[in-house]
């Protein structure tokens, strides 16, 4: 399928999913946002695909904001009607089980930092730089900045990002916990989707329910999270792929995944 304002590509078991509107820096308009869910959808709902990256195409941005032109003459009513925002959590963050990449390789600020805080880890190229500089348009991030930033690199660093609107390069990113891993500009996309590929591999149960795992951390208690760790791992005791690693692992040769 086409699109407006992506570009999508299977390379092997992984979907490489590209924003392109590089002369807008990747800005993310209304139409980057319904083109992402559909893609996104359409990287769920295939079962040869078992891990996606999203990264920007040109040089400079992965993703500069949602776009400033959309937003400057809507009236304040109009967000909350049209509920402007709500794909990006309701239809992406919330809704996408298998792992996804946000290969960051240039500006990732405002929505653009966010939608790569949606991702389930972020790998840097030594260009990337992020920032919340939302607060110089006289708003405040809208789409999880608040939120996810300050879960993953703390009160300190997501204040001084969010009240300055500063940018923070990948080092920095990288030191605050922010960002997995940094790799070279060169052959960045192709080193990320190497990555994507080595997860993609994986027993697919094992994948979608690490990935759950980890993410309920962020929304319970401990006691609670290691419960939930302790019957969700019962899950996969009973799947075919464990039976198949751990006899793999005794008999000393590769384990052969079914995805059941
Ligand atoms: C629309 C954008 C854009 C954006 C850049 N462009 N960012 N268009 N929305 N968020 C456009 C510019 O207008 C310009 O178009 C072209 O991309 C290149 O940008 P330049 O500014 O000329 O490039 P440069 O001088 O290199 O500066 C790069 C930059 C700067 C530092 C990243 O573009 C910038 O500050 N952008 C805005 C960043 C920002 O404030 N993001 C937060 C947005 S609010 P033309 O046509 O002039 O060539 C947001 C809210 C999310 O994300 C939450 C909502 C609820």
């Amino acid at each position: 399928m086409s699109y407006e304002t992506l570009l999508v590509e299977q390379r092997g078991a992984v979907t490489l999913i590209q924003l392109n509107r590089p002369q807008a820096l990747n800005a993310l308009s209304s139409t980057v946002m319904k083109e992402l869910i559909d893609a996104f959808a359409k990287f769920e709902a295939d079962d040869s695909q078992g891990a996606a990256v999203l990264t920007g195409a040109g040089e400079k941005a992965f993703a500069a904001g949602a776009d400033i032109g959309e937003m400057a003459d809507k009236p304040a009513t109009e967000f909350f009607a049209q509920a402007f925002f709500d794909g990006w959590q309701k239809g992406i963050a919330s809704v996408v089980r298998k792992p996804w990449i946000a290969a960051v390789n240039g500006f990732a600020l405002g929505g653009g930092c966010e939608l790569a805080m949606m991702a389930d880890m972020i790998i840097a190229s030594e260009k990337a730089k992020f920032g919340q500089p939302e607060i110089k348009l006289g708003v405040a991030p809208g789409m999880g900045g608040t939120q996810r930033l300050t879960r993953a690199i703390g009160k300190a660093k997501a204040m001084d990002l969010c009240l300055t609107g500063r940018m923070m390069d990948a080092v920095e990113a990288e030191k605050s916990g922010l960002v997995a891993r940094i790799l070279p500009a060169e052959g960045f996309v192709d080193a990320v989707v190497a990555i994507a590929t080595e997860i993609a591999g994986m027993p697919r149960l094992a994948a979608l329910l690490n990935k759950e795992m980890v993410n309920v951390a962020f929304e319970t208690t401990l006691e609670q999270g290691l419960l939930y760790e302790r019957r969700t791992w019962g899950i996969l005791a009973a799947t075919e792929d464990k039976a198949e690693g751990m006899k793999a692992f005794v008999e000393k040769r590769p384990a052969v995944w079914k995805g059941k």
